[in-house]
């Protein structure tokens, strides 16, 4: 995994433009998808992945302060790889880029939206969940995607089903992938690494067991190779 110090300034401020990413799918094993309810728990979140050695994070745009929680980890956790997931319009992915995010995720692709995310310059996880979707997202150019809804689409089957007829595509599966099943996905040679909500469990984070966060995303780093 490449270090995040190569691949970002650690003195960024939110409306700087981020340092290209070589590839989202091999900063870390496993992406960690955040719901932020509370917008007090964004950065103690944050840094409880970084303490844990996940130095990535979506924050998905699912909650009113969605928004202002990338702009308080841009601002507090540089050393954080930070990306906006559930990207719906193309309006988001221009207001997840002013807020300061660094890399777009968005759980499908118009080819509207697949414009606006090309137009904000950042790297980006465009959604796919069948054969032809893979296909059209590499008719854009881009060769790396998010797998979405993962276990509701096929799972790890689906994904080695199209390994060999689909060899250019390369994902980030993600929608009911656990600590449990991780493995069987990055065994997988089109798959970089996998994204999920459970390193940031609700009662963990209602409670503030910040020390929880660390320990889940410390098992989940060690995933690579496992
Ligand atoms: C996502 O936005 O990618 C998913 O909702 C995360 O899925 P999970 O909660 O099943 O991990």
């Amino acid at each position: 995994m490449p270090s995040t110090s190569d691949t970002r300034s650690s003195t960024r401020s939110p409306l700087a433009a981020p340092a290209p990413l070589a590839s989202l799918l091999d900063l870390v094993p496993v992406v960690p998808v955040v719901v932020v309810d509370e917008l007090d728990t964004a950065v103690p979140i944050a840094r409880a992945l970084v303490e844990g050695g996940l130095p990535v994070i979506e924050l998905t745009l699912r909650t009113p302060v969605a928004l202002d929680a990338i702009r308080a980890i841009a601002a507090e956790v540089p050393e954080i790889v930070l990306g906006a997931g559930t990207v719906v319009t193309p309006a988001q992915a221009r207001e997840a880029q002013d807020a300061g995010a660094q890399f777009l995720v968005s759980p499908g692709a118009t080819p509207a939206l697949l414009e606006a995310m090309l137009a904000t310059g950042l790297p980006f996880l465009p959604g796919t969940a069948t054969v032809s979707e893979v296909l059209a997202v590499l008719e854009a150019g881009l060769s790396e995607m998010k797998f979405f809804p993962a276990e509701a689409s096929g799972g790890a089957p689906f994904l080695k089903a199209i390994s060999s007829p689909v060899p250019a595509a390369r994902f980030c599966p993600t929608g009911g992938i656990t600590a449990a099943s991780a493995a069987s996905y990055l065994a997988l040679p089109n798959v970089g690494c996998v994204g999920g909500s459970w390193l940031t469990p609700a009662d963990a984070v209602r409670a503030g067991d910040w020390a929880r966060v660390t320990q889940l995303a410390r098992a989940a780093a060690d995933l690579r190779g496992a």
